[in-house]
């Protein structure tokens, strides 16, 4: 029989012990539920927040609900604006309002000095405006999204406009099977090798055609929060990943 470790960590406002054997792995999805609901303690009553988009983000929404604060939210897709507003979220436009408080976001792949790869679920234009936007950028995760290195693919929103020339230009680049962005863009992926991350997200950026790529930088304004068997870890970019405090 494994050794067994304590940890706590938050649901509904409600402090909970999360106990598990070492020897028994922790499925993903709970990684992804106890990440999500670590940060959903971060929002303070009155935020303007940013809610991202996909599974992780599926446990934030109601974890958030739960507290019941008084905040106003903004959501990357439809699908997230649709669940936050049957779970009593408030969702405005993003429209008029200059700046978030925070924002909370998954990502499919991170490095430990904080690039991340996003687009998994193609929300990844407007989740780069939202986090840019945000004082703090939350990245909720489970033990399965860390790597060493970044690795294709790197997820492109293109213009419908001259797609076809677009994809000529990037070269191993492909449309992916999903529908078009809620901005009207052409959601696709691109396979070529990744070599020096900034250096491919300058040319990715510079390349007609692009809308957004997926590659997010290391940013002063974002902190990792991820699951790791019942163990939160909690770092911002730049330093390195430690436990969360109980
Ligand atoms: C959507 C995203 C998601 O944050 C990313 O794909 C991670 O998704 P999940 O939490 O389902 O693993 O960037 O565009």
């Amino acid at each position: 029989m494994g050794s067994r470790v304590r940890k706590f960590t938050r649901a509904g406002g409600h402090a909970r012990r999360v106990e598990r054997s070492l020897s028994a792995p922790v499925p993903i999805e709970d990684e992804k539920r106890i990440a999500a609901e670590a940060a959903a303690e971060f929002v303070r009553d009155g935020d303007l927040v940013g809610l991202g988009t996909g599974s992780t983000v599926a446990y934030l929404l109601p974890a958030l609900a739960a507290r019941r604060l008084n905040i106003r939210c903004v959501a990357t897709s439809p699908a997230t604006a649709q669940t936050a507003t049957d779970l009593g979220i408030e969702i405005v436009a993003f429209e008029k309002i200059e700046r978030l408080d925070i924002a909370i976001d998954g990502a499919d792949q991170i490095t430990e000095d904080g690039w991340l790869v996003k687009g998994g679920g193609g929300a990844h234009t407007r989740e780069k405006i939202v986090a840019g936007a945000a004082a703090r950028f939350v990245v909720v995760a489970s033990s399965n999204k860390l790597v060493g290195a970044l690795e294709p693919p790197i997820p492109l929103e293109l213009l419908r406009f001259g797609v076809e020339a677009t994809l000529a230009s990037l070269g191993m680049a492909e449309l992916r099977d999903a529908p078009p962005s809620p901005d009207g863009g052409l959601i696709a992926d691109f396979h070529g090798p990744i070599g020096e991350p900034a250096a491919l997200a300058a040319w990715l950026s510079a390349t007609p055609g692009v809308v957004e790529h997926g590659l997010f930088a290391p940013s002063a304004n974002t902190e990792i929060v991820l699951a790791r068997g019942g163990a939160v870890l909690d770092w911002p970019v730049g330093g390195q990943p430690q436990a969360a405090a109980p």
